[in-house]
């Protein structure tokens, strides 16, 4: 095991989370792959931007139809991105420079390649014959949904060798595991003993509502779910404490909090937040705040200890699924004009892109994931406002190379432009030459550069990493506002949002007594004060923040 960073059982409540796919990241010999190499060369980089945690998705060896989701060997490194040495030298890299690295575990389903499979298909009375879900009917569990709407008619494949049906809530080469089984309970135990024996910081539990699946249920967060997901923390904590689970469930407010457990009976030490990601994108168009602000109002409170992930977008379509009917619908129109940038319930577009590539919006949206309560997660190429390309398949839209610099390559390989695993993007608006880490770095007003000060400035408050979240009015329906209240020593920050596109000035109660005065912490010398009446009066330009500190 590499040296650990200091040990701190709360680590990743103020931890700046990095996802990064291996494959796209940086390629080291040439062959138009990312690889383990080339994202050592890159630590550099991660630290100089101020990141805390690095995420990786699935880097196992894999056929790879779902970006690597569809795992053949939960124990092995696809050859493509490198050896198991070079994996090791990576994570001894990242701590050394004091990030932590948090790698996906994929238990809800294997690759139909993986040996398990093979073995269960040929062999229904072997060691793996009962390790999935199989049937001679395919009418079992009919209230469960088609996830993967765009490519699955059915959560039932049949089995030529086996001549079986077999469930599986996703891509039909990703047959499910079946948790009856207690086999399946340990190979996942051992799994994920292999990596954090290794010295991983954590896992994010992929599709976890999913394992179970029980007749007239919905096949989602199923009690025996959670049963599970109990026994897995409890056995991180004993023999690995101070790892963590972050939980990939996209369900509404209620239901993801469920997977964080509680004090006494622990789940996940984080959940994705899925329910406010879409209103943050929905206000930025609406420029109304309404659906953003009850939806932070109306979150409940995470246990002691735990923390929510928020994120703006991931490599993953920018799911639609925790909005109503009319405004997925709304959203559509203006986030997907062309048919082509929808897939299943979403939209496979960059962050960038979708906010017209404009700065001040670009700015909001990243002062808004700093300040809401939780631990931001950036997706790689989006600190640099990298675009995508609707004309790849699937959501390789906005899974192209990272553009380190100018040309055709971005940067990202010095192999030949054929071998690369997807072209880098080369619109005019976001081509490597106009979109590069390269020539951001040297300019002090790029978005970079305002990125990686903004990281620098939220570690430094800690109301924005682990305080109380606490919605203000307002009175305008385009201005969102909240308090941040620090857990121990430190200033509440009063955070400030107008999504309009016209200058608003709001008076704010309910945030410091009469004649006090808070600061820009953006700005030396800039005193606001709370008037007579105890109202904050702030000014805000179209599309600006402020950051305010209560003395
Ligand atoms: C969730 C992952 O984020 C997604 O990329 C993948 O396709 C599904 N799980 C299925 O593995």
């Amino acid at each position: 095991m590499t040296v650990q960073p200091a040990f701190d059982p709360e680590w990743y409540r103020k931890a700046v989370f990095y996802e990064v796919m291996v494959r796209s990241f940086k390629d080291s010999n040439g062959d138009g792959f990312g690889d383990f190499r080339g994202l050592i060369e890159k630590l550099d980089y991660l630290q100089w931007l101020g990141i805390d945690a690095v995420w990786l998705p699935p880097f196992f060896p894999s056929p790879l139809l779902d970006g690597g989701y569809d795992v053949a060997d939960y124990t092995g490194i696809n050859p493509l991105y490198g050896s198991m040495s070079d994996f090791d030298e990576f994570l001894e890299g990242a701590h050394s420079r004091g990030m932590r690295v948090v790698i996906d575990l994929v238990i809800n389903h294997t690759s139909s390649a993986h040996d398990w499979f093979q073995q269960s298909r040929s062999d229904p009375a072997g060691p793996f014959g009962d390790f999935y879900v199989w049937s001679d009917t395919n009418d079992k569990f009919d209230n469960v949904r088609i996830i993967f709407t765009d490519t699955e008619t059915s959560n039932w494949a049949w089995d030529d060798v086996r001549q079986q049906f077999y469930w599986h809530r996703f891509f039909s080469h990703q047959p499910d595991l079946n948790f009856e089984n207690p086999g399946v309970h340990e190979a996942v135990f051992d799994i994920a003993r292999f990596w954090l024996a290794k010295g991983v910081d954590g896992f994010r539990l992929d599709a976890i509502p999913y394992l179970y699946v029980s007749e007239g249920n919905s096949g989602e967060s199923e009690p025996e779910t959670h049963a599970f997901i109990q026994a897995l923390r409890a056995m991180i904590d004993r023999e690995f404490p101070g790892r963590m689970l972050v939980a990939e469930a996209n369900q509404q407010p209620r239901e993801v909090l469920e997977y964080l457990g509680t004090v006494e009976t622990p789940e996940c030490n984080m959940a994705f937040n899925f329910p406010v990601m879409p209103y943050i994108f929905y206000a930025l168009k609406s420029a109304d705040v309404t659906g953003l602000a009850a939806t932070l109002n109306d979150l409940p409170a995470v246990p002691d200890g735990s923390a929510w992930g928020v994120f703006l977008r991931n490599h993953d379509e920018l799911t639609l699924e925790m909005v109503n009917d009319s405004e997925r619908e709304q959203m559509y129109d203006w986030y997907a004009p062309e048919p082509r940038m929808k897939v299943n319930v979403g939209i496979r577009r960059r962050l960038a892109p979708l906010l017209d590539g404009r700065r001040d919006k670009l700015e909001l949206a990243n002062a808004l994931l700093l300040s809401l309560p939780g631990s931001p997660f950036l997706y790689y190429g989006d600190e640099i406002g990298m675009g995508d390309n609707i004309w790849l398949d699937d959501r390789d839209a906005s899974r192209t190379p990272m553009q380190w610099s100018a040309g055709e390559a971005g940067g990202f390989s010095q192999g030949s432009i054929d071998s690369l695993y997807l072209p880098v993007v080369s619109s005019p608006e976001y081509s490597s030459d106009v979109v590069n880490v390269e020539s951001q770095m040297t300019n002090p007003s790029s978005i970079l550069n305002w990125t990686r000060d903004m990281l620098s400035l939220r570690k430094s408050l800690f109301a924005l990493q682990t305080g109380t979240y606490r919605g203000l009015t307002t009175g305008s329906s385009s201005v969102l506002a909240f308090v941040r209240e620090p857990e121990g020593p430190g200033n509440p920050i009063v955070c400030a949002f107008n999504f309009s596109e016209s200058p608003i000035t709001v008076s704010i109660p309910g945030v410091a007594p009469a004649n006090s005065v808070l600061d820009d912490v953006r700005l030396v010398n800039s005193g606001i004060e709370v008037n007579e009446d105890g109202l904050l009066e702030v000014e805000l330009p179209p599309m600006s923040w402020h950051w305010l500190r209560v003395s």
